[in-house]
């Protein structure tokens, strides 16, 4: 089948299947383009809730379907690849959560949502790169587990004086780019600003003119007046940055800023997953009942 001929037919069946097609930032350019929304994991999260669709396609990686799953039960969620999975999610189980929990019993648990239901459901409260400020900030406890990103922890922990003890996890990815490369790159562009996501180390962080998740990026190239910008996070946000912005440049500091498992969806999964309506994603409803408190824990705080 062209392209062409297979951009049509996921259309024709999201509209037979009343289906809401998502796709995150750091998805292939062809599946952002023929998403009807793009966005970062809280955005999305929360379209796949509101939504009035019978059906969510989510291209993006398992935690993500898992969530738009937990908040939306009454709606299909499906995962064209199964096999898109988070490195950094799969780093923390639900008995090593309940250890450090042990350990510290009056410590309220913010998990990111790159996590698995199971360990959202050992948690207090959620968080995502664009809300954790907010969320620390609006909880009482004097002491903080931060799970499970120690990259997105120890930043987090620089805007509280309460005591954060952390999960050493973090994204493979993120985790990939080293101060050389901001520092060769900024040798070549002495004129750009380096924006960059939390999951990257503090030494990089420490680098960055600004700090945001996904979505953030976008917002801040949009309204600065520079002309340039480095880019601290996964590739895939390249492509709406340019597309948006086609007056200014956007530079990878490193060619190894990508993500495989964001990579793996291509046009033939999601047709394939429409026309077979699977792979469906569910969660256990006792699982799922005590993972969305901590989801809506997240919702409830105040955005900026
Ligand atoms: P965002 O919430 O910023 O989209 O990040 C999700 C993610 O997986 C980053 O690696
Ligand atoms: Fe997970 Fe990192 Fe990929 Fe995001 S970029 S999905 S944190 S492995």
């Amino acid at each position: 089948m062209e392209q062409t001929e297979i951009i049509q037919e996921i259309k024709r069946l999201c509209v037979e299947h009343n289906a809401l097609l998502l796709a995150h930032n750091y998805q292939r350019d062809e599946v952002q383009e023929i998403a009807d929304i793009t966005g970062d994991s809280l955005a999305l999260s929360i379209e796949a809730a509101r939504a009035a669709k019978d059906v969510i396609v989510f291209c993006g990686v398992h935690f993500m379907a898992e969530s738009a799953a937990i908040l939306a039960p009454d709606k299909t969620v499906l995962l064209p690849r199964t096999d898109a999975g988070c490195p950094m999610a799969d780093m923390v189980t639900p008995a090593g959560l309940r250890a450090l929990k042990a350990e510290h019993p009056g410590a309220t648990v913010v998990t990111y949502v790159n996590s698995s239901a199971a360990v959202k459901a050992e948690s207090d409260i959620c968080c995502t790169s664009s809300n954790a400020i907010n969320v620390v900030k609006s909880l009482a406890a004097d002491e903080l587990i931060l799970v499970p990103d120690r990259n997105l922890g120890r930043y987090i922990a620089s805007f509280t004086d309460k005591t954060c003890y952390f999960w050493e996890g973090y994204c493979p990815t993120h985790d990939r780019l080293k101060v050389a490369d901001i520092e060769r790159t900024r040798a070549d562009h002495p004129d750009a600003l380096f924006m960059a996501h939390p999951e990257c180390t503090p030494e990089v962080l420490a680098l960055a003119d600004h700090i945001c998740s996904t979505s953030g990026m976008y917002a801040y190239a949009a309204k600065s007046a520079a002309r340039k910008f480095i880019v601290g996070t996964e590739m895939g946000i390249l492509y709406r940055l340019r597309k948006d912005n086609p007056d200014k440049e956007f530079i990878l500091p490193s060619t190894s800023l990508i993500c495989p498992n964001m990579k793996l969806t291509s046009l033939e999964d999601i047709l394939q997953c429409l026309q077979t309506m699977s792979p469906v994603v569910t969660v256990p409803e006792e699982t799922r009942e005590r993972a969305k408190l901590t989801l809506d824990r997240m919702l409830a705080v105040p955005r900026d």
